[in-house]
């Protein structure tokens, strides 16, 4: 058997030949599995290749920063990836590889049951709404989808990436955070303390 999942995490597989040669372990998500929001990139770089986790490269810094700037720990919150290995040289990863890793992500989705999904660039944008996004232009736009039969509210947003080569991205950045911290109905009035959920 080539594919093995323990609950989330996918423990086994040889669906992508590129993939397969150029990993060095699967990354899977990480965060709580109750997670109010969880957040889909595209694909493990070479930090997250190494370290066996999403976004710990310089992406990942921006996003626990911003996070924090809007009253967020990184623990509170899921990230996942739309392929959890290292397309070789940091590739973006073709429509047959998102193919193979969709089932995976959908399972994670149903799981987590989060109150938004947010797409974190192009690719996991266009994966998930299923047609092509124009990222900067409709970065805080939210949509209501059906992912795996389930309606999903997904709020598009930019690469954490775009922020390191444009300032202006890192507002966009930060204001789609906020609102996703809004719309999952995490307060920040009490100066940025972090709560999970309401309850
Ligand atoms: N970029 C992504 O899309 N995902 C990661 O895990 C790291 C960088």
């Amino acid at each position: 058997m080539d594919e093995q999942m323990d609950g989330l995490e996918v423990t086994a597989c040889t669906r992508c030949p590129a993939l397969v040669a150029s990993r060095s372990r699967i990354v899977n998500g990480t965060g709580p599995e109750d997670a109010d929001l969880l957040f889909v990139g595209e694909g493990p770089g070479a930090r997250e290749d190494e370290q066996g986790e999403p976004f710990v490269g310089r992406s990942g810094s921006v996003l626990d920063e911003t996070l924090l700037a809007v009253g967020l720990e990184r623990s509170a919150v899921r990230i996942t990836n739309c392929v959890r290995c290292r397309p070789p040289e940091n590739r973006d990863p073709t429509a047959e590889e998102l193919g193979n890793c969709r089932g995976y992500l959908e399972r994670e989705i149903d799981r987590v049951d989060p109150e938004v999904v947010v797409t974190l660039g192009k690719v996991p944008s266009e994966h998930l709404l299923e047609r092509s996004v124009a990222v900067t232009a409709a970065a805080g736009d939210l949509e209501e989808v059906r992912i795996a039969g389930t309606p999903r509210r997904v709020l598009v947003c930019v690469h954490p990436a775009a922020t390191l080569y444009d300032r202006s991205q890192a507002d966009t950045f930060e204001t789609t955070l906020e609102r996703a911290a809004a719309l999952a109905g995490i307060d920040d009035s009490a100066g940025g303390q972090t709560r999970l959920d309401g309850f």
